[in-house]
């Protein structure tokens, strides 16, 4: 089957987005990195796409003011020009409108760092160590115009560690992305995930039985 198409928008380092490169290196992955956009003409991962010889562009929100319309027609217009089927969201940090969204249903993934519905919106990890909380992690999900509330492909889970601070936190949390998104397109990528009443429902892969304890049990 050919190889689906996916364009992925970002605004910083593009860790996400190296991720997402390196797994679309194995020749059985079912999707390949057409094309990066960024928002923001600095944005480390464009070197690091480019470096990689992914095409790449530039969206700037700057040079569009308020004018959301106009910044959402030009990336539309980017991901069109470069046939993209699948549009994978990367640490890129624009709202986007209903408008956009809506052209992309269940063709667009975001990955938010914190096990949602918990934690939607920015500080995820310093909001995670002020609730207490013994889990954490990240989530890939579908893009819907309510913010980080679509359908949940994939989550992965870490246990919270009595010295976390929000950087130690981060730096596991990152660590389990690397491996989360690039497992979720691949689902999305070969059609297994289907969306029924607002829930993923996905068709042949394995799901652990076992349940993790945070603290475990000691003996
Ligand atoms: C990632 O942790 C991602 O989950 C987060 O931004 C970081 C981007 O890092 N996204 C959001 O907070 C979206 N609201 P990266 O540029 O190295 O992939």
């Amino acid at each position: 089957m050919a190889k689906k198409r996916v364009g992925v928008l970002i605004s910083g380092r593009g860790s996400n987005m190296a991720a997402l490169i390196e797994a679309a290196k194995d020749k059985n992955y079912p999707a390949e990195i057409a094309l990066v956009l960024s928002n923001r003409p600095d944005a480390g991962g464009l070197k690091t796409a480019q470096a990689e010889g992914i095409a790449t562009g530039v969206v700037d929100h700057g040079k569009f003011g308020k004018d959301r319309e106009a910044f959402e027609l030009a990336l539309q217009a980017e991901l069109e020009k470069h046939k993209i089927e699948i549009v994978c969201l990367a640490g890129f940090m624009r709202l986007l409108t209903p408008w956009l969204v809506s052209r992309w249903p269940e063709r667009m993934l975001n990955i938010h760092p914190a096990l949602l519905p918990a934690f939607k919106g920015l500080d995820t990890h310093a909001r995670a160590l002020e609730a207490g909380v013994k889990t954490h992690g990240a989530t890939v999900h579908f893009v819907t115009p309510e913010l980080d509330a679509g359908p949940i492909v994939a989550q992965g889970a870490v246990a919270v560690q009595n010295g976390d601070t929000t950087d130690t936190l981060a730096a596991r949390v990152i660590k389990i992305e690397h491996k989360l998104y690039p497992l979720a397109l691949k689902l999305v990528a070969e059609g297994r995930v289907r969306v029924a009443d607002g829930r993923c429902l996905i068709d042949g892969v394995p799901v652990p039985d076992a349940a993790q304890l945070v603290p475990t049990h000691l003996n």
